[in-house]
């Protein structure tokens, strides 16, 4: 098992190939979700550690019979929770050679090809950003490590020898932000959260009053984080305009577009990121709205050298030596991982292999059904916005006739049981989020199999599973 022959290793392919093509045939017809307990999972794995092996179709009998249906099933055109990419099977093969090849992408020369290809990948996302040809930047597991990244540069960039750090986002800024604070010993207690406006958008006034303030009192602002798509509602802040007040008061702008930022590629979305390729650095997740599997995340320097003083570190057993420009290259000089997988092979081979027209119409298609969900529900009398759409996310609520006259407390209640139910019932998907005290209803479309009929299959599965609700209360 540790070493099959090529003949063996051609078996074994035949099968998870067979397994894989089994799998995503019929996806459309298995659950999202489906109710279970962390009990009963266990019960069915043999929890005795292993003494002995046992052969490779056993091995996939498990993954098929217990992994496959207990899990939640990601690539569903109907799974519209959280943030979840649906992954490709393209990629899920640039995975497997990956790991064939097992190139450990530290520096230039660990896997001289490999450190080629995510050099030429990450200049591919540089240019779809509209970054300056100097920019730069690594791939990293996901959004969160991309801002801690960014934020560790932003932090080398201020001389911050006296006085308190201070940072700005708006209340509606991703957790990963304020724990990157937390982490780099800036603490949580240094991000200023900025309350937003009607659109959930970060307010201008108050991110200026909160820097001046700070500076008043000797505080030591160094950095503004803007959203190019919050994880709640897909708010994009003002771009342009943080750039201006960054500018004044002389802090690295930071953009958490790990949601958003690839939805520049879709013609009716681009104005909404005019100045993001202005701002000093961007988080944006490949495994997200570029429909990759985890884990591939991206950071983008405007410039690079000012993360490399942030992470470069000499140690006698790294030590390049008689090697120059090019080849003395090292990844580690500019993120936080010293082993790094080949995360590069599976951004390559979907951007060379569909190429950026056809991803352009995926996002944009997406786009369209959030914005079908936001004309459905506009039309019907049973179903209400919470905040209109602006990316591909969707918050709503389900009123049903009886419900009509219900506080808002009751309505929230009603709603949050709908969506237990819901995700039991498995058809499909849907998430929550807390806006302005309120509860709402949330989805996101980020899968290029979701069409508009999903989405009508959606608000009809919601008016199913509630009518099933109020005749049993
Ligand atoms: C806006 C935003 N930022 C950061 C993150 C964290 O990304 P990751 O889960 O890849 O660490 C998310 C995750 O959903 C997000 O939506």
């Amino acid at each position: 098992m540790l070493d099959p022959s090529a003949d063996e290793i051609r078996v074994w392919g035949d099968s998870v190939i067979e397994l894989m093509a089994d799998y995503l045939g019929d996806l459309r017809d298995r659950r999202v979700y489906c109710q279970m307990s962390s009990r009963e999972i266990r019960d069915q794995l043999d929890a005795t550690l292993p003494t002995k092996g046992i052969d490779f179709d056993a091995l996939l009998k498990i993954f098929r019979e217990i992994i496959i249906p207990f899990s939640r099933q990601n690539a569903h055109p109907r799974m519209f929770g959280y943030v979840q990419s649906p992954g490709t099977p393209l990629a899920a093969f640039a995975d497997l050679l990956a790991s064939t090849l097992n190139a450990n992408l530290t520096v230039w020369r660990s896997a001289p090809a490999p450190v080629e290809m995510e050099r030429l990948t990450i200049d591919w996302i540089r240019q779809i950003l509209g970054f300056n040809a100097e920019a730069g930047g690594l791939f990293v597991s996901g959004g969160s490590m991309a801002n801690l990244a960014a934020i560790a540069a932003a932090r080398q960039a201020k001389d911050h020898s006296s006085g308190r750090l201070r940072m700005y986002a708006s209340s509606e800024t991703h957790f990963s932000i304020a724990k990157a604070a937390a982490l780099l010993g800036i603490g949580r207690e240094n991000v200023r959260h900025v309350p937003v406006d009607d659109h959930f958008r970060i307010r201008v006034d108050d991110l200026v009053a909160k820097i001046t303030a700070d500076l008043e009192v000797g505080h030591l602002p160094f950095c503004v984080v803007a959203n190019a798509g919050t994880v709640n509602t897909g708010a994009v802040d003002p771009l342009a305009e943080i750039r201006e007040i960054a500018d004044r008061f002389k802090l690295w702008m930071h953009v958490d577009g790990s949601y958003g930022a690839f939805a520049v590629l879709a013609e009716s979305a681009r104005k909404l990121f005019a100045g993001i390729e202005r701002a000093d650095s961007v988080a944006l997740d490949p495994h997200k709205w570029l429909y990759l599997p985890v884990d591939v995340g991206c950071v983008i320097y405007r410039d690079p050298e000012i993360a490399r003083a942030a992470f470069a570190h000499e140690a006698e057993y790294t030590r390049i030596i008689a090697e120059e420009a090019d080849e003395a290259f090292a990844f580690w000089d500019y993120g936080p991982e010293l082993s790094r997988r080949f995360r590069a092979l599976k951004v390559w081979m979907l951007l060379k292999g569909v190429g950026v027209d056809s991803l352009s119409e995926a996002i944009e298609s997406n786009l369209a059904c959030a914005r079908y969900v936001e004309s459905m529900v506009r039309a019907s009398d049973d179903f209400e916005m919470v905040t209109p759409v602006e990316l591909s996310i969707f918050c709503f609520r389900h009123v049903p006739v009886q419900l009509r006259s219900e506080s808002p407390h009751a309505i929230d209640a009603f709603n949050e049981r709908l969506l237990i139910a819901l995700q039991r019932d498995g058809s499909s998907y849907l998430s929550n989020a807390t806006l302005g005290d309120r509860f709402a209803l949330r989805g996101c479309v980020l899968n290029y199999r979701t069409t508009l009929r999903d989405i009508e299959i959606l608000l009809d599965d919601l008016r199913r599973v509630a009518r099933s609700l109020l005749t049993s209360s």
